[in-house]
């Protein structure tokens, strides 16, 4: 069996999702594959390493490690498609990987998995702890980049544990940003959804900004992404970011395409994409 699952970018709201605010994430054409010649035992799924065990997995992928683009979901997501056998009920998929998600870090709002299952450009909210609401939209022509600022000396775990710190210390203030957050979710998607997305640079350097604030962009990166908005880009990282070095990726966007050759005078490397609509596919069976 091979079995695919794509990595995932989050336009909106990557932290405050844990707290049951909305986020926007896409699903983009990077891919892990988990390939297997071994059918799944009858017993239930229990740990990503024992999964791969005893489907006798190799894996390959695309996705950078620990970067903030979903590779640890995509892996959960492949795992559990193969143990499914199929990939017709993607909501039992999506939710087994967000179970396996939480071996990565205790606090996962499923936002990761849910993307990597369904593909595409999802509304997700999780309004309790058993149930969650994604809402799949149409995927727009939107060309941004992907920009690496290098794996973050801190875990995506380290990250949302350090934030849950600073509600406990300062919750007036994180539940504010969470607040301003979701309101640039909302701007954010219906820019997305309008004929004219000449919104979503101001609503997605809000949101950056509101991240900046919550302590989740390191010093250096945080110059970058103050020179590109200088430089007429609209930007933020994406996922959840990093305290001390890189953050990760960086969504980078602007209406105007010639722009993005520009972004070879930085000392990073980046992609031009655009969001794919393909989740977990198992692509053949013998
Ligand atoms: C990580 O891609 C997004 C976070 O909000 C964690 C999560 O929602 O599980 C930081």
């Amino acid at each position: 069996m091979i079995v695919s699952a794509p990595a995932k970018i989050i336009l909106s709201g990557e932290h405050a999702v844990i707290y049951g605010y909305p986020a926007l994430a896409g699903a983009l054409s990077l891919r892990l594959t988990l390939l297997s010649n071994k059918k799944p035992p009858e017993t239930e799924l229990t740990s990503v390493s024992s999964a791969l065990q005893s489907l006798q997995a190799k894996v390959e992928s695309t996705i950078p490690r620990g970067c903030g683009l979903g590779s640890s979901a995509a892996l959960s997501v492949a795992i559990a498609a193969a143990w499914q056998g199929s990939t017709k009920n993607r909501d039992v998929i999506a939710h087994k990987a967000w179970k396996l998600e939480q071996e990565f870090h205790g606090k996962s709002s499923g936002i990761d998995p849910t993307t990597s299952t369904f593909g595409g450009l999802l509304w997700y909210r999780r309004e309790t702890p058993h149930l969650a609401i994604k809402h799949s939209l149409p995927i727009s022509e939107l060309h941004f980049a992907v920009l690496h600022t290098g794996k973050p000396a801190e875990s995506t775990g380290d990250m949302v544990h350090f934030v849950a710190e600073q509600r406990i210390l300062h919750r007036n203030k994180v539940d504010e940003l969470f607040q301003n957050i979701e309101h640039c979710s909302r701007q954010i998607v219906d820019a997305l959804l309008s004929p004219d997305p000449s919104s979503l640079m101001a609503a997605v350097n809000e949101n950056g900004q509101y991240l900046e604030e919550l302590g989740v962009v390191s010093p250096s990166v945080k110059s970058l992404l103050a020179q590109l908005r200088k430089d007429g880009f609209s930007c933020k990282i994406s996922g959840a970011g990093g305290k001390t070095h890189g953050s990760g990726a960086v969504f980078v966007y602007t209406p105007d395409t010639q722009r993005y050759k520009q972004l070879n005078t930085l000392p990073y490397t980046w992609d031009l994409t655009t969001l794919s609509p393909q989740g977990v596919q198992i692509e053949e069976r013998e």
